[in-house]
């Protein structure tokens, strides 16, 4: 057996709000798969080699459940249209050019690197259209030590004509080729991907609900991201009261549903994501950058909601998910200060929840450094900055890190990243 034994200041997140510290600790996997954190190295573990990183701090790695890799070439660009015409201008162009593999294999490498050496090693993430370009992806992400779902995108209507599109029957057999090619990783798994509402015909959404059943598959998509957006679902579902209808009634809606941004969800769509097990994607930047608005949050987190993070890249501008719990509490702060004071913002305990143990969740792991969870966790030098007690150096690294702060990276069990 394999025991993994790491030294430092170990930080765990076990329920929402809470955080465990605990300094000069000790977190040991066995075989990759977590036994435990202990202040005293147990007895059976004292052949075992440690790994010592002084008082650095050995934090939960993150889980970043909604981005799209192959907008990662566009970042930080197209800021000035809100969400239909970002999507038009500049989102599906850029999409396109994944027809290149070659292309699509220098960008998506750089993206896993960039991913690990951040700390996030898992991940729910849109591919584009293209099935060649999203196996490269599932490639890269695998070798690089990146785990989670990848979907290749289906939209088969309102596309991009001659430039991003593919028929129904494209659109159905080029995700059964590519489901056919998904067998051979191990880490990087597919999820069915209905881009949203409007990009997809009826035939289309059938199909992959259908899918989703038969074949035991879980399902990514977006929801109530912005008000144009929901007035064009309406024209198109006049039978649907609500968006979510237009997912639930293909069967694209239960506990293995991921669905990102929910800005604009009422009570109803809400007690409907809490009934069937949904979880909400919360996506702060993106929902500020393409003028969606600002979600209720707290509101979700107290009516029983799931609730995670994820970058949205590039409608997000941070890809980095320290930064997205920052902006996830800024966005927080927001709603509470025009919602009148009335229902408390996310705290940083909270928001780092969030981002760690709520999307690790998903995957079936339980909250914080709890035995039985595969390793992830990364080591956060902070030893350039002026010293203070833990707790505020644990608030601190999320808003204020030193130079190439991430000191090494554990992935489903595996060393990922930092000297071997
Ligand atoms: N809705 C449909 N496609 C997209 C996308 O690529 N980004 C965002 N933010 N919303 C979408
Ligand atoms: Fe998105």
């Amino acid at each position: 057996m394999a025991v993994t034994v790491l030294k430092g200041t170990i930080v765990s997140a076990p329920a929402l709000g809470q955080v465990d510290i605990t300094e000069n600790g000790y977190l040991v996997a066995e075989d990759g798969v977590i036994a435990g954190v202990f202040s005293a190295l147990p007895e059976r573990y004292a052949a075992a080699p440690v790994e010592d990183f002084g008082d650095a701090l050995i934090l939960q790695s993150f889980a970043d459940l909604h981005l799209h890799a192959p907008q990662y070439p566009m970042l930080g660009t197209g800021m000035d249209l809100p969400l239909l015409d970002w999507l038009n201008t500049y989102t599906f162009p850029m999409e396109a050019r994944f027809a290149d593999t070659d292309y699509a294999r220098s960008i998506y490498r750089e993206l896993a690197r960039e991913l690990i050496s951040g700390g996030t090693t898992r991940v729910c993430m849109f591919s584009s259209l293209h099935t060649d370009a999203t196996l490269v992806l599932m490639e890269e992400l695998e070798k690089a030590g990146v785990t989670g779902y990848v979907g290749k995108v289906n939209m088969d209507r309102n596309a991009a004509p001659g430039v991003l599109e593919e028929t129904t029957e494209e659109s159905i057999s080029e995700t059964l080729r590519w489901l056919e090619s998904c067998g051979d990783f191990k880490y990087v798994k597919p999820i069915l991907t209905p881009r949203f509402t409007p990009s997809c015909t009826d035939e289309v959404m059938a199909f992959l609900g259908d899918l989703a059943a038969k074949r035991n598959l879980p399902v990514q998509s977006h929801l109530s991201e912005n008000d144009k957006e929901i007035e064009w679902v309406r024209a198109l579902h006049p039978d649907c009261t609500q968006y979510w209808e237009t997912y639930a009634k293909f069967g694209l809606w239960n506990d293995r549903t991921l669905m990102a941004h929910c800005v604009w969800s009422d009570a109803r769509e809400r007690a409907a994501m809490r009934d069937a097990g949904v979880t909400v994607v919360h996506c702060a930047d993106s929902n500020v950058n393409v003028c969606s608005g600002t979600a209720p949050i707290r509101t979700m987190l107290n009516e029983g909601l799931n609730v995670a993070l994820g970058s949205d890249i590039a409608g997000g501008d941070h890809l980095n998910l320290f930064d997205v719990v920052t902006s996830s509490i800024r966005a927080s702060k927001i709603r509470y200060m025009e919602d009148g004071k009335q229902t408390p913002f996310l705290t940083v305990p909270e928001g780092w929840y969030l981002a760690t143990s709520a999307g690790a969740a998903f995957f079936g792991e339980q909250p914080g450094f709890a035995p039985g969870n595969p390793l992830h966790a990364m080591v956060l030098a902070d030893d350039a900055l002026p010293p203070m007690p833990a707790a505020d150096r644990f608030e601190r690294c999320i808003y204020r890190r030193q130079k190439d702060a991430v000191r090494a990276v554990w992935s489903a069990g595996r060393k990922v990243w930092g000297t071997k």
